[in-house]
């Protein structure tokens, strides 16, 4: 039994087997491995992929979902993150997934109870479930990522996809390239090729992950204007056609026009789609690796 509070938890033989349990979830749809267990669902920010896939991945396994959503919660009475924690600790639930606006929340909840911790994202800092399905969508395609040329495009700087991805891919051979705009990619990228513009090295790739600009992330001033950003770091149809071989990754939500155009939606290897029906069989895979 195991928390996955981070990437850097997860050895290459733990990402197989998740990946394992995920493909059979994907033909055996449901188990029995979380009978008689209640989970929280502890969500202080937004969410639509992450909280449904994961409320339906507990009810796939037999478990018992409470969900916490801060907005309408006694948070709004001025309750805090401690004393909500320490709240529904009371009613003896052995698992917590959490999703909050700080990095290392889901740290401090572990600090607090002794039941299995997941991190469903916090803050700028890690988002390892994305970054699992993420991998395993590519893995679906190619069957290893070992040597795979991956570009990681947008808004870096605030993304924790992008911070679980970097990890997760390099411990799974791929080579890791990173383009955004000089304001939004962090000051220390170890290992990792920085690209001008996307065009500069599409051609070389065989995977894009186009990231969300999170604006409710940033204060004004780090991008010129979203005209410009398009310019350089958006994918559109014409790009997609162009590069055959190209798989392209968003996690979602995405900002049409902005990070990527409409129309790529429905090309075969936008695989944004295959992305979230894949979430909830890693979900359900990262469940039975925590409490088995
Ligand atoms: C991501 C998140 O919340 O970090 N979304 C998701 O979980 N599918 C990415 C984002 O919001 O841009």
């Amino acid at each position: 039994m195991h928390s996955l509070l981070d990437i850097s938890s997860l050895s290459k033989k733990n990402i197989a087997t998740i990946f394992d349990y995920a493909s059979s979830y994907q033909k055996k749809k449901r188990d029995s491995i979380l009978q008689g267990k209640d989970i929280v669902i502890a969500f202080f920010e937004s969410s639509t992929r992450t909280r449904c896939s994961f409320d339906l991945a507990v009810k796939r396994l037999g478990g018992n979902s409470i969900l916490f959503d801060a907005q309408g919660s006694s948070i709004s009475k001025g309750e805090s993150f401690i004393d909500t924690i320490h709240t529904l600790n009371q009613y003896d639930v052995q698992g917590w997934i959490i999703r909050h606006g700080h990095a290392y929340a889901p740290h401090i909840l572990q600090q607090e109870t002794q039941s299995i911790v997941i991190n469903a994202g916090d803050g700028s800092h890690q988002h390892p479930t994305q970054a699992l399905l993420d991998a395993y969508t590519l893995y679906s395609k190619w069957g290893s990522l070992e040597g795979k040329n991956i570009m990681i495009v947008g808004d870096v700087l605030h993304s924790r996809v992008a911070r679980s991805n970097i990890q997760l891919l390099s411990i799974l051979g791929a080579k890791i390239f990173v383009s955004g705009p000089g304001t939004l990619l962090p000051r220390f990228l170890p290992n990792i090729t920085i690209v001008p513009t996307i065009h500069d090295a599409i051609h070389e790739m065989d995977g894009v992950i186009m990231l969300r600009i999170q604006l409710e992330r940033m204060k004004n001033g780090l991008i010129p204007s979203k005209r410009e950003y398009a310019r350089y770091f958006a994918i559109n149809e014409a790009m997609i056609v162009k590069h055959d071989n190209l798989l392209v990754l968003h996690p979602g939500p995405a900002n049409y026009g902005l990070e990527l155009s409409m129309e790529c939606m429905n090309h075969k290897n936008v695989l944004i789609r295959e992305q979230v029906k894949y979430g909830l069989y890693i979900r359900m895979a990262v469940l039975k690796h925590c409490f088995t």
